[in-house]
Parts: C-alpha cells; structure tokens; sequence
C-alpha cells in the first residue's frame, strides 16, 4: 500500500507537470510506482494481477522518459491505430490496436521489457517510440507462509521455509516427533515393497509388520530384524510398536539400527552413549511409544527384537519429517 501511495502522488505530480492524462493507469490487486522522469515500475501483487494502460482524449504523460502525448497526438482528430514494430511485451500482456490499451496479467518474475509502439493515423503519418516496463517478482514471503516460527525465502514464483528442527513439511506445518510416516495399517503411506525382514515366520511376512495390521514375526530372537525404507533420507524423532502379534508371538525388548544408504547402519544410543534399549509390550496390543534422545538422519530404519515370548512379533510405526 505505501508503494501505491508513493505511485499516485508521483504521478498526480507527473500530472501537473505534463496536463491532462493521455495514459490511466488502473492496477486491480497490482502495485505500481513511478518516478519523476516518467520510469513507471510494475510490481507483481500480492496476488500477481493484470496492468492496464489506457489513452484518454487529450494530455500526457511521461513513460520512460517519453511524453506519450507528443508521438501520437493527431491534430486532425482523426483515429490513431497503435501497433508493436518490435520488442516483447511481458507474456500474456497484449495490446488493443484501436485503444492502445496494453493489458495484460503481470508474470512474477523480475524482469525487464523493451518494445515499440507506433501511432499511424489514417494519412499514414506516424511515430515510433520505444517504451519499457519492469516487472518485479512477488515477494511470496509476505504472505507468512511458514509455521511454528521457520523463516522464509522468496524465490522465483514460490517460497521456502527454514524450520526449527521438530518441524518440517513445505510450510513447517508439520510437528516431526507425532509424524507417522504411514506404515500403520490405517495409512498405508509406506508401500510392502519398502519393508523387508530378516528371517519371517511363516504367515507373518515383513509387510505384515504394520501398527494395528496382523504383525510381523522373526524366526529368532536376537538374528532376526524387521526393516522399514522410508523412501527418502528423514529427520527421525520416534518409533511405536504393538509388541505382541498374538500370546505366543511377543516382544518385550528391541534395539533399532538405522542407515541413510542402507549398506552402512549405525545403532540407536542413549544419552550416556550406550545402546539404547526400547521398551516393548508388556500388555498385549497396547503400542508403546519412544521418542529418541536425539532426531536422526535416515532412511532405513530396523527394529531388532532381544528379548521375546516365543517368537518376536512387531507392529510398527515411524514418526518423521521429511528434509
Ligand atoms: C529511467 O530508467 C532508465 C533505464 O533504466 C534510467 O537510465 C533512468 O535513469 C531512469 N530515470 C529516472 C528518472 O530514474
Ligand atoms: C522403558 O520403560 C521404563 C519403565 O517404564 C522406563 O523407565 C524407560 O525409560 C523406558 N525406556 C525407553 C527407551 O523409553
């Protein structure tokens, strides 16, 4: 808004100087300013917008530099056809011929157009002039697209958001550590194809392995894993597990490796560095939930289970944010 006030007290006084407007300009949702001199600058709006520059009967004024005025004034009075002799108007800004209207949506970049117009009367007498419009890309970040206090960048047509590290997602909406990247048999957003185990009990294969599914369930404690591919390295913040598949099929402890390229893994530690123990069920069915000392980078994530009734069976969930 400050730029629109400065636009029209400069040009009311372009105006003074120059006599009766022969250009009006009308900017719906577009901001414009312009300087003595008559360099008229177009800013993408908050919503992008359209320009029109539209002749009236009689006056002038100054575009670059140029009195509008003095190249197509026909003293005759007779009809004055405008064509483009060269140059480029922004894409999608026109002219009407017979108006010499130059209309158009503005495009949210930066960038400047040169082109001419020429005035013909109906002798056949004209004026050239060249003329030149500066765009300016939209400043995205005005509208305060980022959450929970990420800082914003503007970039062309679009944005991006820094998030303090438990948030994530385009606009940081997204608190990491109550992510679920979606193995849970209810989201579904991990396909089968990215869970895999080592050793499975017949009946209970890796993608079996969901939060509230039918269960995973190793062959032996200690040699066997259940490993969850996230698709895309992530910041991992929590895991929760369904410990128990059924009364013979239960997990009370498991450990947790995890690996960006999934060749080298590295194992979860507590905050004294030592393995870091993860509780598993102690009632059947209830999901028991552990959020890391610390986030991690990864993509592939294994759950080991130690310590079990009979075989380990697992239900699980990943809580995570993408880069
Ligand atoms: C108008 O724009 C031209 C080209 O960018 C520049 O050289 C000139 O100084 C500008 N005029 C004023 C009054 O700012
Ligand atoms: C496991 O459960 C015990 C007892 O409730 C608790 O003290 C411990 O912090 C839990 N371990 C983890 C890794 O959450």
């Amino acid at each position: 808004m400050a730029s629109l006030m400065l636009f029209v007290a400069v040009l009311c006084q372009v105006l003074r100087i120059a006599g009766t407007a022969f250009f009006e300009v009308q900017y719906p949702s577009v901001v414009l300013s312009a300087e003595i001199g008559g360099n008229v600058t177009i800013r993408a709006g908050p919503d992008s917008g359209s320009i029109f520059l539209k002749s009236s009967t009689r006056g002038s004024i100054y575009i670059d530099g140029t009195d509008m005025m003095a190249i197509i004034e026909d003293p005759e009075g007779n009809t004055i056809q405008y064509d483009k002799i060269s140059g480029a108007f922004p894409p999608g800004v026109v002219l009407n011929k017979d108006t010499g209207d130059i209309s158009g949506v503005i495009p949210d970049i930066d960038a400047v157009y040169e082109f001419g117009i020429r005035a013909t009367d109906n002798h056949g007498k004209h004026a050239d002039q060249t003329f030149t419009i500066l765009t300016r890309e939209k400043n995205q970040c005005r509208a305060i697209p980022c959450k929970n206090g990420g800082s914003c960048i503007d970039d062309i047509s679009d944005y991006s958001c820094n998030c303090p590290n438990a948030y994530g997602g385009k606009n940081c909406q997204l608190d990491c550590v109550n992510n679920a990247v979606g193995v849970d048999s209810g989201l579904m957003h991990i396909p089968d194809a990215q869970m895999s185990a080592h050793f499975s009990h017949a009946d209970y294969a890796a993608w079996n392995g969901r939060l509230h599914g039918s269960g995973w369930v190793g062959e032996q404690v200690l040699n066997s894993w259940l490993q969850i591919d996230l698709g895309s390295v992530m910041r991992w913040f929590a895991v929760t597990m369904q410990g128990a598949v059924s009364s013979s099929f239960y997990t009370t402890a498991y450990t947790m490796t995890y690996s960006e390229d999934g060749d080298n893994f590295q194992t979860v530690k507590d905050a004294a560095l030592n393995t870091l123990i993860f509780n598993g069920s102690t009632l059947y069915d209830v999901p028991t939930r552990t959020v890391l000392p610390v986030p991690l980078q990864a993509r592939y994530v294994r759950f080991i289970p130690q310590t079990s009734a009979t075989n380990p069976g697992m239900r699980v969930e990943v809580f995570a944010c993408p880069q």
